[in-house]
């Protein structure tokens, strides 16, 4: 038997991804399942939360199937936002999990807004109020769910994000705690007092004696009960984080001058600070982790919604196959000639947020060609992504060094090359596909080992190319002219 392996659980929204890792922070298999989400009436988002513990279960089995290790602990990167309601008696769901994508707070998170209330739930949690939150989502299930109301009273109402259900199954029961930089994603937790938050609590109408305990991001969270998964009992977890907070923790930052940027549908960008930085500029102040001997590290994120969705949603616009097609199209022009497309195909996330604003093209002329509309396209991707980058420098009131890529789209060398020039700082593309679950692995990892820090030997360097500064000033002032166009009102 192969000696000392951490299973690293990466549980997202499409599927749930596993690693074993060894002790010198290697990957020695891989296990995934799909996952699927249902949209019962528009704007709703759902997922059964029993098949996402089945998920989990399922890539613990295929990784012991692999061979035979000894397991020395457990990490969960997960989905964040996402909120599972449970009954403590049971341990099953009062309602399928409300995923974070699910709008079906919108008006309430409005009328909040509208009643003064954000100040100052900005200033308690670093987030504007908003329907991605599990907050209003809870209030949504306390107001709709009959026995909701009824189990709270008796005390056996348990409501968690994606980590504390599935410590909860792990554990047969036992454990029903979640990590600091799940809770920071609630918009329930006082990340300054860095506990569950009363006011908010009675303002969105959910019961605090509901929510779970909340820890370092190290902790020792409990152990895996006999019979539930593959693993043998006794099984330590010994890590649990928000998956974008894991992939920054991934890509071995560990001080404030990087950014992590994930290309996916959307974009997630996160930064660390020295302390909490309440956002002036449109994007989330959140707690990237906490370590028991270390406290609490504090990050700036930005949300971008759609993102490389946008390649795809132009590659079927133009009649291409794929993202792929519409990449090669571009490289065949040197620029978009003239044209600009803004990718607000459900509206504006960070630094923007505008829910009013759709999808646009611009600056089209009779010499305009599909080429040119690609290109376009390519550069949105990184103009959205450049928007959030500086937003962090204006909130910081300081220059950033450069972002650190990953997911899907990164593999893309002509976007990280156009986010380089556009920067005008350098791009370093991960070479580790799974950087979020590789993350809370070496978070684990620090419970059991001194690992050093990830190696970046096989990352590939995007070096801003001097001669784009021209392109550079085109695109932006053309970006920036068509936003205040759509935004003015
Ligand atoms: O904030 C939501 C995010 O954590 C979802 O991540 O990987 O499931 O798209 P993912």
């Amino acid at each position: 038997m192969s000696t000392g392996h951490v299973i690293a659980i990466d549980q997202g929204t499409t599927n749930t991804k596993a690693i074993l890792v060894d002790m010198a922070g290697g990957i020695v298999a891989k296990a995934s399942a799909p996952l699927k989400s249902t949209y019962p009436r528009p704007g709703w988002a759902e997922q059964s939360a029993v098949e996402i513990w089945a998920s989990v279960q399922a890539v613990i089995a295929d990784i012991m199937a692999s061979g035979n290790y000894d397991i020395s602990g457990l990490a969960i990167a997960n989905q964040r936002e996402t909120l599972v309601v449970w009954d403590a008696e049971t341990g099953l769901p009062l309602t399928p999990a409300i995923l974070w994508q699910c709008r079906r707070t919108a008006k309430v998170c409005d009328a909040l807004i509208a009643d003064g209330a954000n100040p100052a739930v900005v200033e308690a949690t670093g987030l504007s109020i908003n329907a991605l939150f599990p907050a209003s989502k809870l209030g949504w299930v306390m107001e709709n769910v009959p026995e909701a109301r009824s189990f709270a009273e008796q005390g056996r109402l348990r409501a968690g994000t994606v980590d504390s259900w599935l410590l909860y199954r792990l554990t047969g029961g036992k454990t029903f705690a979640t990590d600091h930089s799940n809770a920071s994603r609630t918009q329930l937790f006082n990340t300054q007092r860095l506990q569950w938050d009363e006011s908010l609590c009675d303002l969105f109408h959910v019961p605090l004696s509901a929510l779970p305990d909340v820890r370092a991001s190290n902790s020792r969270f409990g152990e895996v009960a006999d019979g539930v998964t593959a693993l043998p009992a006794s099984v330590p977890i010994l890590a649990m984080m928000g998956d974008s907070h894991a992939a920054l923790y991934g890509h071995g930052v560990r001080a404030p001058g990087l950014v992590k940027a994930t290309y996916g549908t959307g974009s997630s960008l996160m930064t660390l600070t020295p302390e909490r930085v309440l956002s002036k500029h449109g994007l989330s102040a959140t707690i990237a982790w906490s370590e028991q001997d270390q406290g609490v590290t504090y990050a700036l994120e930005g949300n971008i919604t759609v993102s490389a969705q946008a390649a795809a949603f132009a590659a079927d616009m133009l009649g291409l196959p794929d993202a792929k097609a519409l990449s090669e199209l571009a490289e065949t022009v040197e620029d978009s000639g003239g044209v600009t497309f803004v990718p607000a195909l459900a509206g504006l996330g960070a630094p923007h947020w505008n829910d009013t604003v759709s999808g646009t093209i611009s600056g089209m002329t009779l010499a305009t060609t599909r080429a040119h509309l690609a290109r376009a396209t390519l550069e949105a991707i990184v103009l959205q992504i450049a928007d959030v980058f500086n937003a962090m420098e204006q909130d910081i009131e300081g220059s950033l060094h450069g972002l650190l890529a990953d997911g899907g789209a990164s593999a893309n060398d002509l976007l990280m090359q156009l986010q380089a020039d556009l920067l005008n700082r350098p791009v370093t593309r991960s070479a580790q596909a799974e950087v979020g679950a590789i993350g809370v692995a070496a978070m684990a990892l620090k419970n059991l080992a001194s690992l050093p820090a990830p190696s970046h030997q096989s990352d590939t360097v995007f070096q801003p190319r001097q001669e784009a500064g021209t392109w550079r000033s085109k695109v932006t002032g053309d970006w920036r002219s068509l936003l205040g166009r759509l935004t003015a009102h």
